[in-house]
């Protein structure tokens, strides 16, 4: 559905440029700026995209002031409480839950993908041993398409499927890998016997002299958060593999562009991120001090796993994740965990602020997942690859949503040049 808008100078006698709105099946219309240069030789200007929509979706809605986040229409609480991560991830790729015949066959399609190629192990050896577990991701699964030329015709919807199938099965095996790699273990090898949550578990913690068996509350917690993390419609990563993918790069190269942008602190970096800080801050007695670093606008420090660029009363997600916690620090650890201790007084001194109150800064999912890792003894250099693994089922949902949209076209913003004019070049001895 479409309606008229009219842009309008203020001392013009006509009526304008009229302009179409798009209008959503939720959320506020957009206004289609598509031909205003074309038409009227302006571009619209806004960085960090905060008003802008690029493209329109099927996949997720949030609407950030009522805190609602839906997957495909379900509320994340009620997938939270009832869904398998792999029947969320069913239903983020084909857009309806599965049957449990659909379930099964899908299911069976993504354990029996987790294998990696031989070769592709040795690529771990030759990383630094100390790598970074991220830097690690970012290398090894860009190099996927090396290896899996079988599917990498883009326009081939089958070709399409098959390598959103190997990116979702291979991602726990090349993250437990890479973790591997860091504490100078061998590579385990998947189990097709355990659910996706219970193998990752098995191939990070087991050894060739020790079985493992996942506690079965570890299971359950990684499961809540991968389904969690598992989208978040056109945030940075996700908006990074498509205008990756709009050039029609191949899926292995858009989603090693997805891990690269999720890297980040102010992003899917947040989670250890969160934890380094509680762990420099240390003592809910130097909580008072953190706080007014965090609004002296001096001081680059910024409270972490705090505030949204879309939630601005809270995030839905932070509420699940603030009751697992509490859960798996009962049963796993102790829940007189002095990092919990500190969390929560921190979150309850910073929300009665009024720094953060103006501003809208409430927890995020990020504030409270780094706690559960590290209670599943996952180490902080993990927690954004754990991001990562449950964020690849909506990457590429979103590049499938994409690559079979035919409206898509290369992403190219334009700028606001601010830079000198034209000027002759003055040779090298000329110059002071
Ligand atoms: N601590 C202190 N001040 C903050 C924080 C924070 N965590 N977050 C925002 N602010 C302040 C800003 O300084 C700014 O203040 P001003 O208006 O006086 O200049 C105001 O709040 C608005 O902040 P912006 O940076 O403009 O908001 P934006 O939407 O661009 O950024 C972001 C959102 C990146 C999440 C930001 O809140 C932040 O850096 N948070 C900490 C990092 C974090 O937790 N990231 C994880 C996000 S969730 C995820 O990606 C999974």
């Amino acid at each position: 559905m479409t309606d008229k808008y009219y842009l309008k100078q203020e001392d013009a006698s006509d009526n304008g440029i009229e302009l179409t709105v798009r209008k959503p099946i939720q959320g506020p219309p957009a206004i289609d700026v598509t031909k205003l240069y074309r038409d009227q030789g302006l571009f619209t200007y806004d960085p960090g995209f905060m008003s802008t929509a690029s493209c329109e979706s099927n996949i997720t809605y949030i609407d950030g002031e009522a805190g609602i986040l839906e997957y495909r229409g379900y509320p994340i609480e009620q997938l939270a409480a009832e869904a398998d991560y792999v029947e969320v991830a069913y239903l983020l790729l084909y857009g309806e839950l599965p049957n449990s015949t659909q379930l099964q066959e899908f299911d069976e399609i993504i354990t029996h993908h987790t294998m990696l190629n031989e070769n592709l192990k040795d690529f771990f050896g030759g990383f630094h041993y100390d790598a970074h577990p991220m830097a690690i991701m970012v290398g090894v699964v860009g190099s996927l398409s090396a290896f899996y030329h079988d599917s990498l015709d883009i326009n081939n919807p089958r070709h399409r499927e098959i390598s959103a199938h190997r990116l979702i099965a291979k991602m726990p095996t090349i993250a437990a890998a890479s973790y591997k790699h860091n504490v100078s273990e061998p590579i385990i090898y998947p189990s097709n016997d355990l659910s996706y949550c219970a193998n990752l578990l098995q191939m990070m913690f087991a050894t060739p002299c020790e079985s493992y068996q996942p506690h079965p509350i570890a299971v359950q917690a990684m499961n809540l958060l991968f389904i969690l993390h598992a989208d978040h419609e056109q945030n940075a990563s996700t908006s990074t593999v498509r205008l990756a993918g709009s050039s029609q790069a191949n899926p292995f190269a858009c989603i090693a562009a997805g891990i690269a942008s999720l890297w980040g602190p102010a992003h899917g970096g947040a989670n250890e991120a969160v934890l380094n800080m509680l762990t420099e801050i240390g003592d809910v007695s130097n909580i008072d001090h953190y706080i007014d670093k965090a609004k002296d606008k001096k001081d680059s420090f910024r409270l972490m796993g705090f505030g949204h660029r879309v939630y601005k009363n809270f995030d839905p997600r932070a509420n699940i994740l603030r009751e697992m916690s509490k859960k798996v620090l009962e049963e796993l650890a102790d829940s007189n965990n002095p990092t919990f201790e500190l969390a929560l007084r921190l979150e309850e001194i910073a929300l009665k602020d009024d720094y953060f109150l103006e501003r809208k800064l409430y927890p995020n999912v990020d504030f409270y997942s780094g706690i559960i890792y590290r209670a599943l003894n996952i180490p902080n250099n993990m927690f954004t690859v754990m991001f990562a693994i449950a964020r690849t089922v909506g990457w590429v949902s979103h590049w499938m949503e994409m690559m079979s949209d035919p409206k898509q076209r290369i992403g190219r913003p334009r700028q606001v040049y601010m830079g000198p004019s034209r000027r002759d070049f003055i040779p090298l001895k000329n110059r002071s």
